[in-house]
């Protein structure tokens, strides 16, 4: 679909796990901000996200980071064509604040609200820096709460082709991250461990779910390191951090690579993209790089600090959903089990 195009300039806010998050951004894929502040380091004492806390310290920032929002873009609340809010999935306590501020400025301006999908937003993460980028492409979604293997039509429109079962590739990253002692958030440091580490040391199953070839199943994963840390314990064999990470990586990226270039063949495409959190991991984008480069694909990722949470990508979203004519009442609310491609 050939949408007719507009300029706008979207505020954008997203609350929907532990950063809080607003941006501006013109015509989808021109960031004039993006402010993001994260209560990581907060978290890391309870080696996780604590969902009462977020909620209490989006509230302590959203204003404050709005308003940075719009000072470094030097733009006024007046000038925008829209507020786009993240509004699901997440943490219920979370997307609200930045929902009820979104309905709150968005009644006080007159501005319009539009409601963007969290992973929506993932996916056009890679519209900011890659101008050229238009549907169709297949894009593998791997973020701390979410795997998806996803068709992305058009904007806004999908086919899933695939999902986690159980864990997500970001969670599973974590959960083994702690049990060896790497602590949260687990993704960058087994990254960044994996570096040091051999990863044909150890041999950990790649789950094959048998009636569904492109969904995909991490805790069986997770399992099979806890497994190998115990029984070394057992026989009292040191354990090499570094080894166990990168064989763990090795076994993520081997079933991420392979579903990923699987659908991209057999539906036909040429280009292909990631994002979400995970999308970050260097070893995940080297296979991946090289992968698409056997096969002549376009390859799209965005920069790492476009693939964890952040509002740019919610305006990049946003401005598709708007120019479709999407606005939302001020009934909106937080949805946190949303699913893609609804509404
Ligand atoms: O997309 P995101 O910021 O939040 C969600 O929507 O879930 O993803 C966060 C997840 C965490 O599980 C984190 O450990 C993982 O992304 N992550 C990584 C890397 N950077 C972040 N996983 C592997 N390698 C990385 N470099
Ligand atoms: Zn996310």
């Amino acid at each position: 679909m050939k949408m007719k195009r507009k300029d706008a300039t979207i505020l954008a806010i997203e609350t929907s796990c532990d950063e809080t998050a607003a941006a501006v951004v013109q015509n989808g894929r021109e960031v004039l901000s993006n402010i993001i502040s994260s209560q990581i380091d907060l978290h890391t004492l309870y080696g996780g996200v604590v969902p009462e806390i977020a909620s209490r310290k989006h509230i302590e920032k959203i204003n404050q980071v709005i308003l940075e929002a719009l000072r470094s873009a030097d733009k006024e609340l007046q000038e925008m064509d829209a507020i786009a809010v993240t509004y699901g999935p997440g943490l219920v306590g979370a997307l609200l604040v930045g929902v009820s501020a979104a309905k709150a400025i968005s009644f006080a301006s007159g501005v319009p609200l539009v409601g963007v999908h969290h992973i929506e937003g993932h996916i056009s993460a890679n519209y900011i820096e890659n101008k050229d980028l238009e549907p169709p492409f297949v894009c593998l979604v791997v973020s701390g709460g979410h795997s998806h293997l996803v068709v992305v039509k058009d904007y806004g429109e999908y086919e899933i082709l695939g999902r986690t079962r159980d864990d997500a590739a970001g969670e599973a990253f974590d959960k083994v991250a702690r049990a060896i002692g790497l602590g949260y958030p687990g993704g960058p440091k087994i990254d960044r461990v994996s570096k040091e580490g051999n990863p044909d040391a150890i041999f950990f199953p790649r789950a094959k779910v048998a009636d569904a070839a492109y969904d995909f199943s991490f805790s069986g994963l997770k399992s099979a390191v806890l497994n190998y840390l115990n029984s070394c314990e057992m026989k009292g064999i040191e354990v090499c951090q570094a080894d166990v990470a990168a064989s763990f990586q090795k076994a993520v990226v081997d079933v991420l690579v392979e579903h990923s270039m699987r659908a991209v063949e057999e539906c036909g495409m040429k280009k292909f993209a990631i994002a979400g959190g995970v999308a970050s991991n260097s070893a995940l984008r080297s296979a991946l790089r090289e992968a698409c480069e056997e096969r002549n694909l376009l390859f799209y990722y965005p920069s790492p600090i476009l693939c964890t949470d952040n509002a740019a990508m919610i305006g990049a979203a946003g401005y598709y959903e708007y120019l479709k004519g999407v606005r939302s009442g001020y009934d909106l609310n937080a949805v946190p089990n949303l699913k893609l491609g609804e509404r």
